[in-house]
């Protein structure tokens, strides 16, 4: 069975790896996604310094999935760039994602300059979807912003980078923005992050569930299975060949995995779940994924991928 992925040159044992920020903030953390059979990992989202985020409650489990506030908590950029580095010299051939989400487009470019002057050989993410920062608006829903900020990029970044795309509810809103993508030499944009602002609350207690913000906060897990997929199959059919989709989003089990398989994703990111099951997950759906190909016939990835039928 080869479950071989591929983003940019890059190629991966297997389409699994952990949503940022999630079993990604700590050494301790990472070092058990690399010791995982997950077929890659990214990075929590960096900001240039060290940031203590939100106040607790800020990460709560709710029956179908989770609301978070985190605030964008990191140990500084500097941290997760060494990581990634002193992994890809002790693992050769091997490479992660680095996450980083400036709280001003200056930080961003500040980090990419660092990024593009050090021996990082991975993947940039750039993540313009991070919803939980009190008085910043998710760049990914302002268009020119989107644009500005790749423009700006692009004049002096030559490493491989992709972006981390919010959830688009609109037809209008998926051909706009997949246009703007397309002026870009990106490798992927990854769909999606969590469903912003949204509010969980305990009728019991008459109260929310998270501390930050009053309560609203991103929605992750099987909720968003429907907007994720929705997301990687709208830009999967608008985004030149060459720019890679990377699913995030509801996956729980095998079946949730071909399914964005199915809708295009070369590689398939895990949050809620990961959070709730711990690192032992990886091989569940590992097997659960090659259970449901053998039973239809398929020995790769490529046998499915992309292909969902319209009736
Ligand atoms: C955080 C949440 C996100 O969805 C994201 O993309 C980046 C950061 C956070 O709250 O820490």
């Amino acid at each position: 069975m080869n479950l071989t992925s591929r983003i940019a040159n890059y190629e991966f044992e297997n389409p699994l790896m952990n949503a940022s920020g999630v079993w990604c903030d700590n050494a301790e953390k990472l070092d058990e996604m690399v010791q995982s059979p997950a077929g890659s990992f990214v990075t929590k989202s960096a900001t240039p310094d060290f940031r203590e985020g939100n106040p607790s409650p800020r990460y709560v489990e709710v029956p179908l999935g989770s609301i978070n506030s985190m605030g964008l908590p990191n140990l500084g950029f500097d941290f997760y760039l060494d990581y990634s580095i002193t992994f890809q010299n002790e693992n050769p051939g091997q490479i992660n994602f680095l996450s980083i989400a400036g709280m001003a487009p200056e930080e961003n470019i500040l980090m990419l300059k660092k990024i593009n002057d050090s021996e990082f050989k991975g993947i940039t993410e750039l993540n313009l979807s991070c919803p939980n920062v009190p008085g910043k608006p998710q760049i990914g829903y302002d268009f020119e912003a989107t644009e500005t900020i790749l423009t700006r990029a692009f004049e002096f970044f030559k490493k491989p980078i992709g972006v981390k795309l919010p959830p688009y509810f609109d037809i209008a809103h998926f051909d706009e923005m997949a246009k703007i993508l397309n002026k870009f030499p990106l490798q992927y944009v990854n769909c999606i992050n969590s469903i912003g602002n949204g509010l969980y609350i305990d009728a019991d207690k008459e109260e929310v569930v998270i501390k930050p913000k009053d309560g609203f906060g991103g929605i992750g897990g099987a909720y968003v299975k429907p907007t994720a997929l929705a997301n990687v199959r709208a830009f999967y059919t608008r985004l030149n060949k060459g720019i890679a989709v990377i699913g995030c989003g509801g996956v729980e089990n095998g079946r949730d995995v071909f399914e964005h398989l199915l809708c295009g994703a070369q590689m398939v990111q895990v949050g809620s779940q990961l959070a709730k099951e711990g690192i032992t997950i990886f091989d569940r759906l590992l097997q659960e994924l090659k259970a449901i190909m053998e039973e239809k016939g398929y020995s790769s990835i490529e046998d499915f991928r992309g292909k969902l039928k319209s009736i």
